[in-house]
């Protein structure tokens, strides 16, 4: 915070020092001076060179102010000197237009400067969309100012930016400022990052500001007297990969006056439980002789963070030396430290820091299209309601009035169900944007000047359980499909409309051919879209929590399994945790998994999963009967899956089974979605680590399930995993990237999918060490790069499958297997194209039968060929 603080005065004390002329790129930079009249907007910074446009248009509310001219605010920058406050409502939003998936560097800006004469300082909170970002106390200086500054990725394209009046004092804002930052920089583990300390190290007094940081961050001189400070005019290049720091941050740097001490910096957190990241950046910038070695290592509160490291000559890198896994400081007093190893022959050096916390903004916004069509109802009917702002939904307390939703969880998108504009004042037709709220069951438009006819569209609207158009001016007949729906339970009120018949016959030829028309469109949506809607209802049932009544699960004696297994008769399988052995409970089929004592899969992967199994139900996820912890005797007993794994599918060892392309897709869309609902079904969400085609197990009807969660962690518990320790998975499944950076996400098991993806596209295993190209992976990328598509696939499916779909299947197995996790999809995205990819085949098939030879099905593929993947 203090850092920002400084940037507001030395922003204009550097006014005539670095003020640039020629314009820099802005792309992307949203830079909102708040309360800046329309007429004088949009300007350029002198200082910054940046653009600064008025928030008219950004925003509904408040009334503008000026900061009152005194000594210590002559140094405060242009876009800060006017405001935004907002005496009405509770919640006012700045709504911005952004790009999803977009890291973003968001600076907020709030000066009292004493702008209303009152001399009190506000007290407010900042919102960030659904979430709490800061509780803002100006009291902070002399004439009331903050900034704070975060690295957020966007989840829609929609940010909504809020202030909410907590107390007597009324809310302000003096700027917003938006800056994409290159893809990968910046990554957190969780959350987004909170910026505490943007420090180089220099003896100088100068911060470092646009445009000479092109991600417009402020950099703020720092320096310790126990610390040399030296520089260089040389130029030090950068290979960081995007962080882009300016040549007068990276050209000095600080190094111990006495070389045989340890650089330290320290620095306190908010609170004790923070988080925290240390960005440190080191080039080295001395002519070192060849006879020299400079060698670091870096240790953050007593923990090495970064194994020995030697900076390299007059070039930096970053995103290297950081803590991957976030710091936590006992006291909330962290520290890192720079020491020589006992091979180096100079002191260490560092050249510039910059500290973060971590930020979790975990409330789900609202369902983006529910949130696209709410406002565009508002527009089309000019609504201008002081409440709707900001999220429709949440929190609940600042739900917009008359929007009712139905919220499930933190994590799920919620959804609005009811809508209540009566007495609102309405004139006009009923909009057609109101279908597009998918979910509405309830839809109260009373008591307004509504006129025209009740429109058609209501009636397909299946959500909808009660519409209520009393009191308006509607007229016309009443849509028959709307009649139909009500004799099938639609509560539907239309009285005091004078001018509806609602029995009436038309008198106008012509509303009969429409309606005629219309019937015929709806009859053949009829008979189209019952494909697509069972395709739906299969994937949303998936997600909804299996009541395991007939399956209790429960904890049995060692005895008990010996005797449901009659003495591990029948094996199943084996590995490297012991044995599976065939069982009978209550006359039903178990599957008993008995781990054996000298296991390397120990008690804790045993515990992992028992615990995991009973929290989570899901039908693509294998479910777990019972279990046995007596002792040294571990035993876990499973549903029995009557088909056994998909590997030996595959691989052709089930004897005379034969997997076919459309099974094929089911098995894949099914246990995606198992691994889906692990990354976000789950609280806290999960992440498999052990996806493979052995871990899918296939039941009777071949209905896939993901089974083994032995190693299966949540994405929270980070900071009490030690980096180096915890790459876990199998050969040929392995993520690269968590292998390398032990960086571990739920792209981890996308990629482990997308092997497994290809080992269905392909019927190849994972590592074959009689394929030129042992690695799977390798292996496809190799074919596709030499054109060889058709070879990919497996010859056991005799070509019966099509290119559409197949190719479709492989582009996405290239995109899961991407060696960048951030560019993968998710699992929500893989199951959404598996589901095109089965219904491509299967409608290609139903046309293909219903019109054997048709040209139209020849047009269709070739369409889709020029659809074709490529190696990325
Ligand atoms: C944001 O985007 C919407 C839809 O594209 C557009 O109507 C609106 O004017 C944009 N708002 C701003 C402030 O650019
Ligand atoms: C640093 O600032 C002080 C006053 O704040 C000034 O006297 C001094 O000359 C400045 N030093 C440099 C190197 O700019
Ligand atoms: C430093 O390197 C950049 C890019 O390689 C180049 O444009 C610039 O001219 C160089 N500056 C000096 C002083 O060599
Ligand atoms: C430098 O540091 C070492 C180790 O802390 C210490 O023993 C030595 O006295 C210091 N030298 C000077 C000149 O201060
Ligand atoms: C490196 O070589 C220089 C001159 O050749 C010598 O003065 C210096 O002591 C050497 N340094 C080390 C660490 O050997
Ligand atoms: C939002 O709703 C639309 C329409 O029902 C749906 O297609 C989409 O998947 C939903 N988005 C999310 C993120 O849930
Ligand atoms: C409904 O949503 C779709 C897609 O989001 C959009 O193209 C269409 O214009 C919307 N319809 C109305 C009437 O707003
Ligand atoms: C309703 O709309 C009609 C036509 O626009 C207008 O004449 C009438 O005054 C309106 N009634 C009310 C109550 O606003």
């Amino acid at each position: 915070m203090e850092t920002c603080m400084k940037f507001l005065f030395l922003a204009f004390a550097t006014f005539s020092i670095i003020h640039q002329v020629q314009s820099q790129d802005q792309q992307g930079f949203i830079s909102i001076d708040c309360g800046l009249p329309s007429n004088e907007s949009p300007y350029v910074e002198p200082v910054t060179d940046i653009t600064y446009t008025s928030d008219a248009g950004f925003v509904h509310g408040g009334k503008t102010g000026t900061i009152k001219k005194v000594s210590e605010t002559d140094f405060i920058a242009k876009p800060y000197r006017v405001l935004r406050y907002f005496p009405d409502g509770t919640r006012n939003c700045y709504s911005l237009n952004v790009t999803q998936d977009t890291n973003y560097l968001i600076r907020t800006v709030f000066v009292y400067g004493n702008y209303d004469g009152l001399n009190i300082f506000p007290r407010f909170d900042l919102y960030l969309g659904p979430n709490i970002w800061k509780s803002l106390d100006l009291r902070r200086t002399g004439f009331g100012a903050v900034v704070e500054e975060i690295i957020h990725v966007t989840r829609s394209n929609i940010l909504d930016i809020c202030v909410v009046k907590t107390g007597t004092s009324t809310p302000l804002i003096s700027a917003i400022e938006l800056r994409p930052l290159p893809y990968n920089t910046y990554p957190a583990q969780t959350g987004s990052l909170k910026n505490l300390v943007r420090y180089y190290f220099t003896t100088s007094n100068k911060t470092i500001l646009h445009p000479k940081d092109v991600h417009d961050r402020v950099w703020n001189p720092y320096f310790q007297p126990e610390w040399t400070h030296i520089d260089t005019t040389l130029n030090v290049s950068d290979s960081s990969g995007g962080y882009d720091l300016p040549q007068d941050v990276i050209a000095t740097a600080a190094t111990p006056t006495n070389a045989s001490e340890p650089l330290i910096f320290t620095w306190n957190l908010e609170s004790a439980d923070d988080e925290t990241y240390a960005y440190i950046y080191v080039a080295d910038i001395q002519q070192v002789r060849a006879n020299e070695t400079r060698e670091i290592e870096i240790v953050g509160n007593g923990k090495v963070i970064f194994p020995p490291y030697r900076p390299k000559k007059f070039e930096f890198e970053v995103g290297m030396l950081t803590n991957t896994v976030p710091l936590k400081c006992e006291g909330g007093v962290c520290r890192v430290q720079l020491s020589e190893t006992p091979r180096s022959t100079l002191p260490p050096l560092m050249n510039a820091l910059e500290i973060f916390t971590t930020i979790e903004f975990p409330q789900s916004e609202t369902n983006q299209s529910d949130v696209i069509a709410i406002k565009t109802i508002a527009s089309t009917y000019g609504l201008n309601k002081v409440s709707w702002q900001g999220d429709p939904c949440v929190p609940k307390q600042f739900s917009w009035i008359g929007v009712g939703c139905s919220v499930i969880d933190i994590s799920t998108p919620p959804r609005i169900i009811t809508l209540d504009l009566s007495g609102s004042g309405l004139s006009g037709v009923i909009p057609h944007g109101i279908q597009n709220l998918t979910q509405l069951q309830e839809l109260d438009l009373s008591n307004n000047n509504l006129t025209g006819e009740v429109p058609e569209f209501l009636a397909k609207m299946d959500s909808l359980l009660k519409i209520n158009l009393n009191g308006n001016n509607l007229r016309g007949p009443l849509p028959q499909a709307l009649l139909n729906r009500k004799k099938g339970g639609l509560q539907l009120h239309l009285e005091g409309n004078k001018d509806l018949c609602v029995s009436c016959h038309s008198k106008f030829p012509v509303v009969v051919v429409v309606a005629s028309l219309c019937s015929l469109v709806a009859i053949i949506i009829m008979v189209l879209v019952p494909v697509f809607i069972l395709r739906r209802r299969k994937t949303s049932t998936g997600k909804v929590m299996r009541p395991s009544l007939e399956m209790k699960n429960r904890r049995f004696t060692y005895s008990e399994v010996r005797e449901m297994t009659n003495n591990f008769q029948v094996v199943l399988g084996k590995g490297g945790f012991g044995v599976v052995c065939r069982g009978f409970l209550n006359n039903e089929q178990v599957a008993v998994k008995v781990i054996s004592h000298s296991s390397t899969q120990g008690y804790k992967e045993f515990k992992t999963e028992v615990e995991l199994l009973l929290r989570v139900h899901h039908v693509n996820l294998v479910s777990l009967v019972g279990y046995c912890d007596e002792g040294n005797d571990l035993a876990l007993i499973y549903e029995f899956m009557e088909n056994g794994n998909l590997r030996e599918h595959l691989s052709g060892k089930r004897g005379g089974s034969f997997l076919n392309w459309s099974s094929r897709l089911k098995i894949a869309i099914e246990s995606a979605l198992g691994i889906e609902y692990l990354h976000i079904g789950c609280k806290p969400p999960m992440v498999h680590r052990d996806v493979k085609s052995t871990n899918i197990l296939l039941g009777q009807q071949f209905e896939a399930k993901l089974a083994d969660f032995g190693l299966s962690r949540s994405f929270l518990v980070g900071s009490q995993t030690h980096v180096s320790t915890n790459v876990a998975g199998t050969l040929g499944y392995l993520d690269p990237e968590y292998y390398q950076k032990n960086w571990l996400t739920e792209k981890s098991d996308v990629y482990s999918f997308g092997i497994v993806l290809l080992e269905i596209i392909s019927g190849q295993p994972a590592i074959e060490h009689s394929r030129e190209n042992s690695y799977l992976s390798e292996w496809a990328t190799s074919m596709l790069a030499n054109g060889d598509i058709e070879s990919i696939m497996d010859p056991k499916l005799h070509g019966d499958y099509d290119t559409a779909s197949s190719w479709k299947a492989l582009e996405l197995a290239m995109s899961c297997i991407n060696p960048s996790s951030r560019e993968r999809p998710n699992m929500t995205r893989v199951a959404h194209e598996l589901n095109e990819c089965l219904e491509i085949y299967e409608n290609l098939g139903k046309r293909r039968s219903q019109d054997a030879n048709s040209s139209k099905s020849m047009v269709h593929n070739i369409s889709f060929i020029s659809d074709s993947p490529s190696a990325r």
